[in-house]
């Protein structure tokens, strides 16, 4: 049974760096709300209480009975959870005043502390708060300072219970990292062994546990997430699976074909399926960017749920959601962070239940994962593509022709990508965290040979990103663009123009509709 750490989210924008970090040292933990500790699960061996917006005087401030958790399993409170630590035993906390922000150094009065192994003297640390810690609990102790901070880091005596005022967290307390493997590995004793091959084992036996004999239904989209969540229910329960990739006619030049055959060389027991005729009679005439969607939105799953119908003995309906997906719903806080787009409207009455297995997995653990699992390095390294494809890249009505004439455009630029090796060794294609082409609903005049032309326009667009909420254009070399440019007038009917989008996110936003 894999151990895990659970990380109680109060609210904090830096509690999903924590589940980071503890990921970087091969340890596996879980982020739960901060009122949904797991208490029948017996792998935790370890509990973080994350920071939050409030103060804990405040009325609506979130608090936690530790009854249960206290005295079974080591506990480490990061701000908000050093101050909710103290000031429900017996401490105090008050404004600080000011706000704390910025760089601070750890003055230790007990540097043989367990939490601290290894940390230099005067290891800079990274503080961010409105409110300080007056006094401690008076069964506590502290074990270091900064100039103005008295409790940075304190413990209650003889119990495993640690609070630090400051984030270890973020990139800038230089031995964070090294504090949170002294808590997790030395005081928990959490054992680093999280791999991809390890969570292919614990998930392959936890779905054969879960599924039994059911049969599960897959909404197959192309890309990583999907593709890796089917691969790995297919070692689990093999032909009990099976995936359904539904064709709106709006995916890239070939990529259904192509796909397909990944899918089947994969193994994977798939229904594909050509729904193309049914988007474009909906969407024809459509030019409003949200009537769009909807329309491809809703289309989607009445096909996806005749095809599924026709599963009779279905019980389960597999995503391929991982867990910056989740963000939205677990942020506590109720802020949208991000909105998540994928396929989840089956109609309730058929039942299924949901299994996502990919749940906590961040997408770069996704693309271990794949690779582990053997899958081609071409379907791991896939940028992102958007569940109405190409729809929100012909700006105005969309009609087969249009989609013909952006398909060879995109093909040429990506394709491109693909060939093109930098000067370091890496193809631009995997240097851009996403690119495409859009199709502007405008002509303009050119010449060609002797013949004066009215043709489209196009632009490029190819971001640099780590997550899709911002985003940078790539600064791609001008030969290569000179060249994309040069092919798709030559060969692309219909286009005598190409732009490059200079904009970045934000405020621009990736995609263009
Ligand atoms: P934006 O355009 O909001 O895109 O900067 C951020 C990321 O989300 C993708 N995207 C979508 N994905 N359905 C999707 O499944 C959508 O309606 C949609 N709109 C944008 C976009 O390609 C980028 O990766």
């Amino acid at each position: 049974m894999t151990q895990k750490i659970i990380i109680l989210d109060f609210g904090s924008q830096t509690t999903q760096l924590i589940g980071r970090r503890l990921r970087e040292l091969n340890t596996y933990c879980e982020i739960v709300p901060y009122n949904k500790f797991p208490h029948d699960d017996p792998t935790v061996i370890g509990v973080i209480l994350s920071g939050s917006p409030f103060s804990v005087y405040d009325e609506k401030a979130f608090k936690v009975d530790l009854t249960g958790i206290r005295g079974r399993l080591p506990i480490l409170g990061i701000c908000y959870g050093a101050q909710f630590l103290s000031w429900s035993n017996g401490g105090n906390v008050e404004p600080a005043g000011t706000r704390e922000y910025g760089r601070a150094n750890l003055d230790f009065f007990e540097h043989d502390n367990p939490l601290f192994k290894n940390v230099s003297e005067h290891s800079q640390v990274w503080m961010s708060h409105g409110d300080t810690i007056t006094a401690i609990p008076a069964n506590a102790r502290t074990i270091a300072s900064t100039a103005k901070v008295k409790h940075a880091a304190y413990q209650f005596n003889d119990e495993a219970i640690w609070g630090v005022q400051f984030h270890p967290e973020v990139f800038h307390s230089v031995d964070g990292t090294l504090i949170l493997r002294n808590f997790v590995v030395d005081i928990c004793g959490g054992k680093q062994d999280w791999s991809a091959a390890s969570f292919i084992d614990t998930t392959v036996a936890e779905l054969k546990s879960q599924l039994g004999n059911d049969r599960v239904i897959l909404g197959l989209s192309g890309g990583v997430d999907s593709s890796v969540a089917a691969v790995l229910l297919n070692r689990a329960i093999g032909k009990n699976l099976t995936c359904i990739f539904v064709d709106h006619g709006l995916l890239r030049k070939n990529e259904f074909q192509n796909v397909m055959h990944d899918y089947e060389c994969l193994g994977l027991n798939v229904i594909g399926v050509d729904a193309s005729e049914k988007f474009f009679a909906d969407l024809a005439g459509v030019t409003e960017p949200e009537r769009k969607r909807k329309i491809i939105g809703r289309d989607f799953v009445e096909v996806f749920d005749t095809e599924a119908r026709k599963i009779t003995d279905a019980r389960w309906l597999a995503q391929g959601t991982i867990y910056p997906d989740r963000i939205e719903s677990l942020n506590i806080t109720g802020k949208t962070i991000k909105s998540h787009h994928n396929v989840g409207g089956l109609p309730k009455e058929m039942n299924l239940q949901l299994c996502e297995p990919l749940k906590w997995l961040f997408k770069d653990e996704v693309r271990r994962v794949g690779r582990e699992l053997g899958m081609p390095e071409h379907l791991i390294t896939r940028h992102p593509f958007p569940g109405p494809g190409l729809a929100v890249r012909i700006l105005g009505d969309i009609t087969r022709e249009k989609v013909r004439i952006l398909q060879n455009a995109d093909d040429i630029f990506i394709q491109g990508l693909r060939d093109w090796v930098d000067t370091d060794g890496e193809t631009l294609y995997n240097k851009v965290w996403q690119a495409g082409v859009i199709l502007l609903p405008v002509q303009s005049v050119g010449v060609m040979g002797d013949e004066r032309t009215y043709e489209r326009a196009v632009a490029l667009r190819a971001v640099t990103s780590t997550d899709a909420m911002t985003a940078d254009w790539a600064h791609l070399p001008y030969e290569f663009m000179a060249k994309v440019s040069n092919d798709i007038i030559n060969k692309v009917k219909g286009v005598n123009r190409v732009c490059y989008d200079i904009s970045s996110k934000p405020p621009a936003t990736i995609e263009w509709e």
